[in-house]
């Protein structure tokens, strides 16, 4: 929409800036340019001044991140960029990276000088192809163009990019999974602290960004810290692209200020709800946010004002469900999701969210069970805050808003004994095939009188 300012997305639209000349013709490198004339200590602090808060899910501080960096420890220090985009309904991270390749690699060069790193990583999802070769080139350009190797543009500042596909696990955009992922073992978890500023990649100092933060990196070094602080809420200063999918006239990604309420992103980008429907339900940043309803359509997207409604800004991805959406079915999908991707490595997620999937099928299958109801009630106070990393919360928060806000929905699909929606049920749905016969008895062995026989 004209006249809402936009920073990552900018030349979105403009093929001509996915090379490196049209990058530069744009004003591309300038934010690196103005690093690298500033000492490592400015850039933090330019960084910090900005309030810049990471956009991958949790919010925290990128340059108060950068400043825990531990200097003279004798080991090597690594930034990583997470551009693993696993979390459902989000899609941001792939079209930056896809339409501006080099924008990322700006915001990882300006992060890799600040925390005085030689060596950073691009760890990109297993199924992103096509982002992946995008990468790729660009990468070779900016080699080319001694925009990274021995002299970053001309400076005494040394800095390698390594590339990294994952294999498509969602666990392994959390950081410390990621990390044992990059190291070559198996994605899983690994216990915080000590953190990855202090221990990470190879037990050595590292920051993990994800791929939006990064891109608002340059921007803040060629504008300045205030100019970003102008744009949104104090708290939650600057710019969010927020994914919008499900139920909307106009599907897409959409960048607009901290603080926007959902109502203008709803109605005014996304063209409103699919085919003039009433809105039911919407996730503010993805799966594992708390669903919100048709009554928090005021409420501004930043960090503390969905805190305040219950819910969290997450990856900003925001998935609309409408009056015809049947939410036992929403949620029973979310929960196989993260029972396929939980790692398996704590006894609360691994079962948990397998049992949960378990009595959802049943219920959206009308098989559902009168104590069903209360069984479900029970689990997310079991749940919650059990598992050894935030999966598990995750997993809880659709199952738990889910029953808050559609309760009612849960009921009827046991009382009635199919789904209301859909009209599927015992009755309609196919009988189960009959169980193949129990294998005949594997033979006792032969008493001896019978061989002696
Ligand atoms: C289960 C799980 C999955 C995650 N997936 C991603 C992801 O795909 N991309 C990402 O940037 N952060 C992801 N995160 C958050 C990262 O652990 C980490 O907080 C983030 O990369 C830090 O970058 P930021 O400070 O720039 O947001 C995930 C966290 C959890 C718990
Ligand atoms: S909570 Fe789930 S994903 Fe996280 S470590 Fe435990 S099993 Fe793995």
């Amino acid at each position: 929409m004209s006249g809402t300012p936009r920073i990552v997305t900018a030349h979105w639209g403009d093929d001509g800036v996915v090379p490196y000349e049209g990058y530069v013709r744009a004003g591309g490198y300038e934010g690196l340019r103005r690093a690298l004339s500033m000492s490592p200590e400015e850039v933090i602090a330019e960084v910090k001044a900005s309030g810049l808060r990471g956009r991958g899910g949790a919010g925290f501080p990128t340059g108060l991140k950068w400043s825990f960096v531990p200097q003279d420890t004798g080991k090597p220090t690594y930034v990583v960029c997470n551009f693993d985009e696993s979390e459902p309904g989000t899609f941001k991270d792939r079209e930056l990276v896809e339409r501006e390749p080099h924008q990322v690699l700006e915001g990882i060069a300006i992060a890799a000088y600040a925390v005085r790193s030689h060596l950073a990583f691009i760890y990109c999802r297993g199924e992103f192809l096509w982002p992946g070769s995008v990468l790729r080139r660009a990468l070779e350009e900016a080699y080319a163009h001694g925009v990274l190797g021995e002299r970053v543009l001309g400076s005494d500042y040394r800095l390698d990019v390594v590339l990294h596909r994952g294999a498509g696990a969602y666990i392994c955009g959390e950081e410390t999974a990621l990390l044992s992922s990059l190291e070559g073992y198996r994605g899983q978890p690994r216990q915080r602290p000590p953190f990855p500023a202090t221990e990470g990649l190879y037990a050595s100092p590292t920051v993990i960004n994800n791929v939006e933060t990064l891109c608002f990196v340059p921007h803040i070094l060629r504008n300045g810290a205030s100019w970003f602080t102008g744009i949104g809420p104090e708290r939650s200063p600057g710019t969010k692209v927020f994914s919008v999918s499900g139920k909307v006239e106009r599907p897409g990604n959409y960048e607009l200020p901290m603080g926007t309420p959902f109502r203008v992103l709803l109605e005014e980008h996304a063209g409103g709800v699919l085919g003039g429907r009433a809105l039911k339900a919407w996730t503010p940043g993805g799966s594992s946010t708390p669903m919100l309803t048709a009554e928090h359509l005021d409420v501004a997207l930043d960090f503390e004002s969905l805190q305040q409604a219950g819910s969290m800004l997450g990856t900003g991805a925001v998935m609309v469900m409408d009056e015809t959406d049947c939410i036992v079915e929403a949620v029973r999908r979310m929960l196989r999701f993260y029972a396929h991707e939980s790692c398996g490595k704590c006894t609360p997620c691994r079962e948990g969210t397998w049992w949960v999937s378990r009595v959802l099928d049943r219920i959206e299958a009308g098989l559902g069970r009168p104590e069903d109801l209360a069984l479900l009630e029970d689990l997310p106070g079991n749940l919650l805050f059990r598992g050894f990393c935030p999966l598990l919360d995750g997993a809880v928060s659709p199952l738990a808003s889910g029953l808050r806000y559609f309760r009612e929905e849960f009921e009827r699909h046991v009382e009635e004994r199919r789904c209301p929606f859909t009209g599927r049920g015992p009755s309609t749905v196919a009988p189960e095939p009959p169980a193949p016969a129990p294998p005949e008895p594997a033979p006792g062995p032969v008493p001896l009188s019978e061989v002696l026989r």
